[in-house]
């Protein structure tokens, strides 16, 4: 298998954690390039340091993380800490890295990478506001057809967990997610629906703490901490894993082709309308997940995190 050419845009989060902990994982896979952060479930500046933590996890020191946008293109940010704790890796017990990030900015660093490799051979894996790869496709137009493909947490097809009608990623910055999802990129999609059905049972946390090295650890830590007031779900979701998961075990999901639009304002900010049934005939730009075999996606999870330190 050739490694695939990566670059990871997250906003750490402790589901983003475990989704940079697959990907390193996996050096057979992917050919992890840079890591680029953003503001979403907590300020740029920490999740910049968080991504330095779990680089450091995965002894990884060999992949730059660079600083990105400290908030979204439009709107004021919200962050997350209800959710994500104040450091935004509750339940890690990681400790803060001694290094620092790279120097240049992260959407620069994007749009390098993308003029620099093969056209078609960058994918990212955006795991949180697409302020980012929103700008970059702005500043730099050129890069869209050159760009392979985008795996991308975001949306939903049913309710939202932010506010009724979006879903956190989108919510946040509305207007890049539109930007990006009217870019003519390849795109992959997995919104809440899918992302909700990636819930480890019991066996699968109690086999994480059983492993017995530092990731697995941090992944049971992450996993197990006391739940939010009034969250739905009785597990925290691994939503942006999916995002790696797929990239490498395809057939554990499932899902079609369809229209995606996002709504930039009023009480519907950051809803992603998805033409699941394509009444509107409008041409499909995404591939939407809709359901994962999650039984399966722990056990391979699991034996992943079993090869990290
Ligand atoms: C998304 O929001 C964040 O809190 C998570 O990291 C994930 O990317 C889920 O709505
Ligand atoms: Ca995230």
């Amino acid at each position: 298998m050739t490694a695939r050419t990566l670059a990871i845009d997250t906003d750490p989060g402790q589901d983003d954690a475990v989704a940079l902990l697959l990907a390193f994982a996996h050096r057979e896979a992917f050919d992890v390039k840079l890591i680029a952060s953003v503001a979403g479930n907590v300020g740029l500046e920490r999740t910049t340091a968080n991504a330095l933590r779990i680089r450091d996890l995965a002894g990884r020191g060999d992949v730059p993380v660079h600083a990105g946008m400290a908030g979204p293109m439009v709107v004021p940010l919200e962050t997350a800490e209800f959710i994500s704790g104040p450091d935004g890796l509750a339940g890690s017990g990681l400790p803060e890295s001694a290094s620092r990030p790279a120097d240049g900015h992260a959407v620069d660093a994007l749009i390098r990478l993308i003029r620099i490799e093969p056209p078609g051979s960058v994918t990212i894996c955006a795991l949180g506001p697409l302020t980012n790869i929103a700008m970059a496709l702005r500043l730099a137009p050129d890069i869209a057809p050159r760009l392979g493909l985008l795996s991308i947490m975001g949306g939903a097809l049913s309710l939202g967990n932010m506010t009724p009608a979006a879903e956190f990623n989108f919510y946040v910055d509305p207007h890049a997610a539109a930007v990006v999802m009217s870019a003519g990129v390849k795109t992959a999609l997995f919104g809440l629906d899918v992302t909700h059905q990636a819930i480890a049972s019991p066996a699968h946390v109690a086999r994480l703490a059983a492993l017995g090295n530092r990731a697995g650890a941090c992944v049971y830590g992450m996993l197990t901490r006391p739940r939010p007031g009034g969250m739905a779900t009785k597990a925290h979701p691994m939503h942006d894993p999916c995002t790696v998961a797929w990239l490498m075990w395809p057939e554990l999901f499932d899902g079609r082709d369809c229209h995606v639009e996002i709504e930039t304002d009023g009480r519907v900010r950051g809803r992603s309308t998805i033409d699941w049934n394509g009444r509107t005939k409008r041409s499909p730009n995404a591939y939407v997940a809709s359901k994962v075999d999650a039984g399966a996606l722990f056990d391979r999870m699991i034996d992943s995190i079993a090869r990290l330190p």
